[in-house]
């Protein structure tokens, strides 16, 4: 089968491209990722050269890009994880989210439609279904729970998500949803909270808490979401959502704590800065429907991924310091430098 992954090298989707190149030999993986700020060869490196493996820099949004791709490669499944990701960026400059989230997302639809195909996967996030209060632990979200974005970001994916059942219904496409808690692994973009933690103090430098650290986040291990997905594609009900997550849930000051006891680093480097604006409160998936149907439940505990992770920043140094001595520089003075 040739499998379309889009947003490959970036986090989530270059972790998708290694697991899959790995075990599935048979089929082809090809990536599409125009590259952004948050796009990474170095991420692809390790798969580059793999005959299973096929790389186009390309921007989901330029439509007769896509079109010639699909024309010269006929994809039998599309999993469409490209995306601009991070909250903070959304608050600050909203119209790149409409842009990729959006409008790439009607055109990767419309590929699908002009050209035929057996799967189309939208990778979402548990963040269309808005927040749920901290005295409420009994509270989760299932997959009838109602939309309601709080960012620009969640309202662009939740833009998407409709967009998806939407042409799932009128064109009678074979698509399935998937919406994940929170990720953490290998290959992690700095800017979000775990890996900038784990960067910050490994650099001794203090660790921007938002608030009061109280928020609730439901965090799983990335090769957790990575199998998630690839049954749904190969098992899962067309027309379906999916909701994706571990119960795995920690405010944001234990994830602190855990990673400064890892680093056997003092707390006195935790540093509260002013809330994100609109900041949900806690996510928490309710992950029983892809539990009776597809037999999916995590194999990492936060214990072990949290261990593994930081190995992982503590042997691949490089990685993460290309990053930030870049252009992040100025990224992290922009958002941090008067909070
Ligand atoms: P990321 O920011 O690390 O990677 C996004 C990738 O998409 C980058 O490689 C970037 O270059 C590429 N990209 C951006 N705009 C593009 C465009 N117009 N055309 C082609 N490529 C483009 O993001 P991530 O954290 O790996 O998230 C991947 C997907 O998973 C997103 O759709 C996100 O909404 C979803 N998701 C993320 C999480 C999480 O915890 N990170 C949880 C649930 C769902
Ligand atoms: O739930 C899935 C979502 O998780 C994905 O859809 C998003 O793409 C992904 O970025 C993530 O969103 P969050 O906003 O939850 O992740 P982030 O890493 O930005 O923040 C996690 C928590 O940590 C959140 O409560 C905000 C807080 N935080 C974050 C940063 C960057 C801080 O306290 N300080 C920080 O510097």
């Amino acid at each position: 089968m040739n499998i379309i992954v889009t947003g490959g090298a970036g986090f989530i989707g270059g972790n998708f491209c290694h697991y899959m190149t790995k075990k599935y030999p048979e089929d082809t993986i090809l990536c599409i990722d125009k590259l952004t700020y948050a796009g990474n060869m170095e991420t692809l490196a390790p798969i580059m050269e793999l005959p299973n493996f096929k790389f186009f820099q390309t921007d989901i949004a330029n439509r007769d890009a896509i079109y010639q791709i699909f024309e010269g490669e006929k994809p039998d499944i599309v999993v469409n994880f490209a995306a601009e990701s991070h909250v903070d960026r959304s608050i600050k400059d909203p119209e790149v989210f409409l842009r990729t989230n959006v409008i790439g997302t009607g055109v990767m639809l419309d590929a699908c439609r002009k050209y035929g195909i057996k799967r189309y996967h939208q990778v979402s996030t548990d963040e269309v279904y808005g927040d749920l209060p901290l005295d409420r632990p009994d509270l989760f979200f299932t997959e009838e729970t109602p939309i309601h974005t709080s960012s620009p970001y969640s309202a662009s994916k939740a833009s998407a998500d409709l967009l998806v059942q939407a042409y799932a219904r009128t064109y009678q496409m074979p698509c399935t949803i998937s919406r994940c808690s929170n990720n953490y692994g290998p290959y992690h973009f700095p800017e979000k909270f775990i890996p900038l933690i784990i960067a910050n103090a490994l650099n001794d430098k203090l660790l921007p808490v938002y608030g009061k650290g109280e928020n609730v986040r439901d965090w799983l291990y990335v090769e957790d979401h990575c199998i998630a997905i690839d049954l749904i594609i190969r098992k899962g009900t067309e027309g379906e959502v999916y909701n994706i997550g571990g119960h795995n849930e920690r405010t944001n000051l234990e994830v602190v704590k855990t990673v400064l006891s890892e680093l056997d680093k003092p707390e006195s480097l935790i540093s509260y800065v002013t809330d994100r604006p609109g900041h949900d409160r806690r996510y928490a998936i309710d992950p029983a429907k892809i539990h009776k149907e597809l037999g999916w439940l995590p194999a990492t505990t936060f214990s072990e991924g949290i261990k593994k992770t930081v190995r992982w920043y503590l042997e691949n140094r490089t990685w993460w310091e290309n990053i930030i001595s870049g252009e992040y520089a100025d990224y992290y003075q922009k958002m941090y430098g008067n909070r």
